[in-house]
């Protein structure tokens, strides 16, 4: 299949769903979780990081490592994989949904509306436990995480940590999305981790998989792009 071929079905889409995985922001400099050598997950262990209990048991650790992720996040920018989105997007209202598992925001920051972001955020933080009067009536006080001065509460990222329930909201209106599409752009995801995936396998719409290696998803496509995002989908998405 010839990314001219999914341009055309492109071009007849009534409504399209990008469904982004990590792969998405790779060409901006993030690092993804599961390639071999430069994943997250290959020189840390999601258990130790990314779990509420891990949280409790070793806050400071936990709280570091989402503060390092955040701040190089913060010094990175989307590339022509969101740009040409967003782009889209602008001239085509309402025709584009982006569904996201990504936490690091750049699909917002490239000018994406109403971006569904399944996993959270990592620059956002939330309560820990369900926030008591004292918690909201002053600031946190400043730590590594921060904490309410009154009664301890901390401060966590507002990230889904694995064993987590999804934001309902989101999760909703993305598998209201995936239902209604006529064709689902999946990128930069290996597929791995439900219900995002799952997005793929429930959708009525035509799947295209866009990613430089094998995924999980490809057996769920009705054509596979091996390139990379920020190379294909300008060509996708240009009118
Ligand atoms: N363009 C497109 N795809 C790419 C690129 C690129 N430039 N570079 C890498 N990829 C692909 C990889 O081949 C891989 O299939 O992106 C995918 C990244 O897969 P993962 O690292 O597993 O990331 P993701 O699928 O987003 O993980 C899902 O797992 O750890 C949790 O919550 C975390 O949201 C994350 C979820």
């Amino acid at each position: 299949m010839k990314p001219e071929q999914v341009r055309d079905w492109v071009r007849a889409a009534r409504r399209i769903v990008v469904l982004s995985g990590a792969g998405m922001s790779a060409e901006s400099g993030v690092p993804t979780f599961r390639d071999a050598q430069t994943g997250l997950w290959a020189k840390f262990r999601p258990e130790e990081l990314a779990t509420e209990e891990a949280f409790r048991a070793r806050p400071e650790m936990v709280w570091d490592w989402y503060a390092e992720r955040r701040a190089a996040v913060a010094k990175v920018e989307p590339n022509a994989g969101h740009r040409a989105i967003a782009a889209f997007q602008q001239r085509h209202p309402g025709r584009l949904t982006v569904v996201t598992q990504n936490v690091d925001g750049l699909h917002q920051r490239a000018g994406s509306p109403g971006v569904l972001a399944l996993h959270g955020s990592i620059t956002q933080d939330q309560w820990l436990d369900a926030p008591r009067t004292c918690c909201n009536s002053a600031d946190p006080q400043a730590g590594r995480p921060p904490r309410c001065a009154a009664c301890g509460n901390l401060r966590r990222p507002a990230v889904v940590w694995f064993g987590e329930m999804l934001p309902a909201h989101e999760l909703a209106a993305a598998q209201a999305a995936a239902a209604g599409c006529d064709l689902m752009l999946v990128v930069g995801t290996s597929g791995a981790v439900y219900p995002a995936a799952g997005l793929a396998r429930a959708t009525q719409g035509r799947v295209v998989v866009l990613n430089p290696r094998a995924s999980d998803l490809d057996d769920a496509a009705d054509a596979v792009l091996r390139g990379t995002a920020a190379v294909l989908l300008p060509l996708l998405l240009q009118d």
